[in-house]
């Protein structure tokens, strides 16, 4: 089975209206969209997805930025997927984020970085199951794998 992640963009993303660019640029790379939905997080999903956080003084405004509106979640799958999804979002600093990747692009501060993604492939699994049930990961075959991977 191929690596898998959770990538969310977060309400200041989706009120940039920049959804379809995220959604646009990990097509380009050749990843697969498997799941989506659009929704409010609860305080329960947003403590159970950044657990590693709670006790962090960033928490409370970390909180409020989530839940503030809508957010776009998202799983995509491809070889490396984890580390690839990183690399193409950048730094959690939106000022240290290199020009190209889509916080260097989109964002200034950090408390404001437009994307969330899964940094390690225990994270993936973990962050995918709090989100998603296993019936709403999706299954087919893009047409251009043959030429995107190297078998
Ligand atoms: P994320 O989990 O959202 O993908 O971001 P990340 O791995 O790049 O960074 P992480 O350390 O997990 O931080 C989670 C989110 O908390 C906010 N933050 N604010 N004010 C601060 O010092 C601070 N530090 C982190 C950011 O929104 C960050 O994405
Ligand atoms: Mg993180």
């Amino acid at each position: 089975m191929m690596d898998r992640t959770f990538v969310m963009v977060k309400p200041d993303g989706v009120q940039r209206g920049i959804i379809g660019e995220v959604v646009s640029r990990f097509e380009a790379k050749g990843l697969k969209l498997i799941a989506a939905r659009f929704e409010v997080l609860s305080e329960k999903r947003v403590n159970e997805q950044y657990t590693e956080h709670l006790e962090k003084p960033f928490f409370p405004s970390l909180k409020k930025y989530i839940m503030g509106g809508p957010c776009f979640l998202m799983v995509w799958e491809g070889r490396n997927v984890v580390s690839i999804v990183r690399t193409v979002i950048g730094a959690t600093n939106p000022q240290e984020a290199a020009p190209g990747t889509i916080r260097g692009d989109f964002g200034i501060d950090i408390g404001r970085n437009v994307i969330h993604a899964s940094d390690s492939p225990d994270s993936a699994e973990r962050e995918i199951a709090i989100h998603f049930k296993s019936h709403e990961l999706f299954s087919y075959t893009r047409i251009d794998e043959p030429v995107i991977y190297e078998y």
